[in-house]
């Protein structure tokens, strides 16, 4: 066995439900079956950039039942700030990653465990083969776009919130005879706004990687209506372009963009086609918080073991992965190689269009 003594572990991108359970595990493994040292860095790679290091020491404190259950990370994350491009406050930007690197190094730390999505776990990977830094990569993001892992941590309560706004907006939809809107999260994969979709009795969903026409959408909604039902709802997941293949996106004032507005679009196209209600709900950070789902905290419980056993065994370079009810790992270059789109014609697909709900051509 490699002699290791200390480890780091991150979290970095958008945050999610599970992420602190796979930070429990990876205390409970690593200390108390290995007796190493643990170090939580704060807010990503900030925590290695900033001077002083920030940094907290996990032990008994990072493996109570409490931090299973907790939503976000205590750890703290950032999903902004290229580090190779880094944007200073008096607006020039500079390369950082010697500052990381050298943070690792200093702390004695023997790998890095990232939880983070494919974005995350690519650009860390980048950090770490420059700086000469060990890397185990955990997958996590609720839109379950990660390669080569069946789930990723946080989808399944992210599924399971969307779903519960749709069973709250049928009954208001009944009363009212109105169409809702659904807009999920999702940017370029519609994994989310799919399952809960099927999950919570859509009409219609809406996918960036399916296109789809107005005269399709509404065509949907009238037969909807012809059936004797006289309301409806639609999942759309926040990637979705316009019918003309348009990208709806907002301009942050740090100038990170992000997507809004495609539940507003097909209001106003369904609006304007049939004079019927609509009415929108954007569900946003609501599907990112949150108390884990039990299914996440068991992906995350054995992401977080066998990302350690794998450093015990000093296989590094690599994802774990749920795969077939159970924990493999896979080589992180084959994982940031891109996010894993839904397959159109995949059994998920299939079960949504067999249920007559409308995707798109
Ligand atoms: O990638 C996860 C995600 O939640 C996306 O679904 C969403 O587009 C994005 O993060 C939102 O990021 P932010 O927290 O910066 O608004």
């Amino acid at each position: 066995m490699a002699k290791i003594k200390r480890i780091g572990v991150l979290t970095s991108g958008g945050d999610c439900a599970g992420l602190n359970a796979v930070i429990r595990a990876v205390t409970c493994r690593a200390v108390r079956t290995y007796g190493w040292e643990v170090y939580g860095i704060k807010d990503g790679t900030a925590g290695l950039m900033n001077r002083p290091l920030e940094y907290m020491k996990l032990g008994l404190n990072a493996m109570s039942g409490d931090i299973l259950r907790a939503g976000g990370t205590f750890l703290g994350t950032v999903n902004k700030g290229d580090p190779f491009n880094f944007p200073l406050p008096d607006g020039s930007r500079r390369n950082r990653i010697k500052e990381i690197a050298d943070g690792y190094h200093e702390l004695g730390l023997a790998v890095l465990i990232v939880i983070g999505g494919d974005g995350s776990q690519a650009l860390i990977r980048r950090i770490c083969q420059q700086g000469n830094m060990k890397m185990i990569g955990v997958p996590k993001t609720i839109d379950n776009d990660v390669r080569y892992t069946e789930y990723a941590v946080g989808f399944t309560t992210a599924v399971n919130t969307a779903v519960e706004a749709l069973d709250r907006l049928a009954p208001t939809a009944a009363s009212h005879h109105r169409v809702m809107i659904l807009e999920a999260m999702g940017r370029g994969a519609g994994h989310l706004a799919l399952n809960a979709g099927i999950a919570g009795g859509a009409d219609i969903i809406l996918i960036p990687e399916i296109r789809y026409t107005i005269d399709g959408v509404v065509t949907k909604i009238r037969h909807v209506h012809e059936e004797g039902r006289n309301h409806s709802l639609i999942v759309v997941a926040e990637g979705c372009h316009t019918e003309n293949g348009e990208t709806l996106t907002t301009t942050q004032s740090g100038g990170e963009v992000r997507f809004g507005g495609i539940g507003a679009y097909l209001s106003a196209a369904i609006n304007k086609a049939l004079n019927i209600e609509t009415r929108i709900t954007v569900l946003g950070h609501v599907q990112r918080g949150g108390i884990p789902a039990a299914r996440d905290r068991v992906i995350a419980s054995a992401f977080g073991i066998h990302a350690v056993d794998l450093v015990a065994q000093s296989k590094f370079d690599r994802m774990v992965a749920w795969h077939d009810r159970g924990v493999i790992d896979v080589p992180l270059a084959s994982v940031v190689e891109g996010p894993r789109p839904v397959d159109p014609q995949g059994p998920i697909v299939h079960t949504a269009r067999g249920l007559g709900i409308y995707m798109g051509e």
